[in-house]
């Protein structure tokens, strides 16, 4: 009895290494899908993105919809802003961001100016109430501008 489970052991050992063995082989041998498999975060829960993926979804939102108002340094002078009054926010105003919550900021991306009591010409963004990674992101860029006027 005693002689045979070290070998057992053994063998269980030869086994699993090389098991490890053709593992590490078949993982190198294919290069796509490889880094996919690893990952921690399986592709079925899809809605997750990772934090670098949602700080570009943001800024690619900003600098190809919100800077149209809003302009590239927040200052509410966007090539669409001429014609609207009241005029787009100005986001580097420090009197403006201490007096807005980020919950009120998430609440006129989504919904719009009018859900928050200002104009309508802030138009609503529907689809990004399903990326909340990418809203936080928004209203980061957003205070990122405060005192930069
Ligand atoms: C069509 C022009 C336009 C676009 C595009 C636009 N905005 Fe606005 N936005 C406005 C205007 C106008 C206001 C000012 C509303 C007011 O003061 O009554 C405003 C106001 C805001 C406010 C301030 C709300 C408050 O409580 O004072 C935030 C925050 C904001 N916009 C964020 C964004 C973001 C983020 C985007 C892009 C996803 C965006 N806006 C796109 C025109 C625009």
């Amino acid at each position: 009895m005693i002689g045979i489970a070290p070998q057992q052991g053994l063998a269980v050992l030869g086994l699993s290494a090389l098991l490890a063995l053709a593992g590490l082989v078949a993982c190198s041998g294919s290069d796509a899908p490889a880094p996919r498999s690893g990952g921690s975060k399986p592709a079925a829960k899809s809605a997750q993105i990772s934090p670098e993926e949602a700080t570009k979804r943001a800024r690619n939102q900003y600098d190809t919809v919100c800077l149209t108002c809003h302009g590239a340094g927040g200052k509410g002078d966007g090539p669409g802003a001429a014609a609207l009054d009241p005029k787009p926010r100005t986001f580097t105003d420090v009197e403006w961001q201490k007096s807005v919550t980020d919950e009120s900021i998430t609440k006129a991306i989504v919904y719009g100016g009018a859900a928050v009591g200002k104009s309508a010409n802030m138009p609503a963004h529907p689809l990004l109430k399903d990326q909340p990674q990418v809203l936080v992101e928004l209203v980061k860029i957003i205070r990122a501008f405060n005192g930069k006027g």
